[in-house]
């Protein structure tokens, strides 16, 4: 179920994510604190809220819409911090990568606004 797929995930994205504020707070260089921050709340906190409705709407999370949305958002949700991590840390000639990513986040949002729409009526 991609309810379930989605809020594994985040979990895990979690788990990496605090374990990266740490580090940056160790080496006390914060330069990386816009990925982090991104790789939280997209991967984390949208993911499994995303994921959550899905398993609480069985409509919406059984969907072939849904799979695709699911899916769509991992993949931007890993692509788009990793890209701004590649662009802060090796430089603007990377900038495809977060561009992508944060378009792919976009559509994955703007998928998961439209199954809200018909799955949510009282
Ligand atoms: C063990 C858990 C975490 C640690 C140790 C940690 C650590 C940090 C550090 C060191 C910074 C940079 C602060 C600075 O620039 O002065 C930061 C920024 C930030 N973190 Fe975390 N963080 C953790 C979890 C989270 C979680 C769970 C979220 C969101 C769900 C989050 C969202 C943010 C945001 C929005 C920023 C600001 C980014 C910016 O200013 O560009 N963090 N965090």
């Amino acid at each position: 179920m991609i309810g379930s797929l989605m809020m594994r995930t985040s979990a895990v994205i979690l788990v990496i994510g605090m374990i990266w504020g740490i580090e940056m707070g160790i080496r006390q260089d914060f330069a990386m604190a816009p990925a982090h921050a991104h790789f939280n709340l997209v991967g984390g906190v949208l993911l499994f809220v995303f994921g959550l409705y899905y398993r609480l709407v069985p409509a919406a999370g059984d969907s072939a819409l849904a799979q695709w949305q699911g899916r769509l958002h991992i993949a931007g949700a890993v692509l788009f911090p990793v890209g701004v991590a590649i662009v802060i840390g090796k430089g603007e000639a990377f900038i495809v990568l977060p561009i992508v990513g944060s378009l792919i986040v976009l559509a994955a949002v703007a998928l998961f606004g439209l199954i809200v729409f018909r799955t949510s009526r009282a």
